[in-house]
């Protein structure tokens, strides 16, 4: 399995509008066969861009709720339909109650959906990971959006968390994400067992794009 390098746009300016889509088609051209690159856009963009490049495209967020009266929900169907590959659910700008990410993760599972769980701690991860998803993603929101990758500054917490999942839900795969901007963070999040990691700022604002993914992943 390859690792998963999951480029989170959030809801930078510098995506805004159809520059979502440049982004998107930017790094779709950039052939890394040793990774799955996958992009997670602004809800807005994800059907203009799913519908567009052929890599994996994750919704930023998704509600459980399914067909009927759920004004402003983002469901799992839709997204299906729309053709993402799979979901972020709980990041930390966009927290849920445990049992509605229990519910996510049923309703997406369902929907043939890849799940992508955050936590912002280890005793996050215990409870999420009884729900089985196909990752968590420890991300610890002091290091989100800063200069210190995550990996320079919880090495051994990335050790705890990979051992923690192994053990609570062995098809779980854990991913990392915080600071994470250069070539070392990643080679040293696999190094330390991760098997992939989420990117936000430092891909949605690289000034060169592909220039940063050809640099990021050797
Ligand atoms: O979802 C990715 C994320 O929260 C990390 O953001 O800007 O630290 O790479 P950033």
């Amino acid at each position: 399995m390859k690792p998963l390098i999951l480029l989170n746009f959030k809801t930078y300016k510098e995506v805004s509008g159809d520059k979502a889509l440049v982004l998107a088609k930017k790094i779709s051209q950039v052939s890394k066969p040793d990774y799955t690159v996958a992009i997670a856009p602004p809800l807005l963009s994800l059907k203009q861009i799913a519908q567009k490049v052929k890599i994996p495209v994750y919704s930023q967020h998704v509600d459980y709720k399914d067909y009927g009266a759920n004004t402003g929900r983002i469901l799992p169907a839709e997204v299906k339909a729309l053709g993402c590959m799979g979901v972020i659910i709980n990041h930390s700008e966009h927290r849920l109650p445990i049992a509605v990410i229990e519910k996510t993760v049923i309703a997406c599972k369902k929907k043939k959906l890849k799940t992508v769980v955050c936590a912002q701690s280890l005793g996050v991860i215990k409870k999420v990971a009884q729900f089985k998803s196909d990752y968590i993603a420890y991300e610890p929101p002091a290091l989100i959006g800063g200069a210190i990758s995550i990996t320079e500054a919880q090495p051994g917490i990335i050790v705890k968390a990979v051992d923690l999942v192994k053990k609570l839900s062995p098809r779980t795969k854990l991913l990392v994400g915080a600071g994470v901007k250069k070539a070392e963070d990643v080679g040293q999040a696999l190094a330390l067992g991760a098997k992939g990691v989420l990117i936000g700022s430092a891909a949605a604002k690289a000034k060169d794009p592909k220039k940063f993914l050809k640099e990021l992943l050797i």
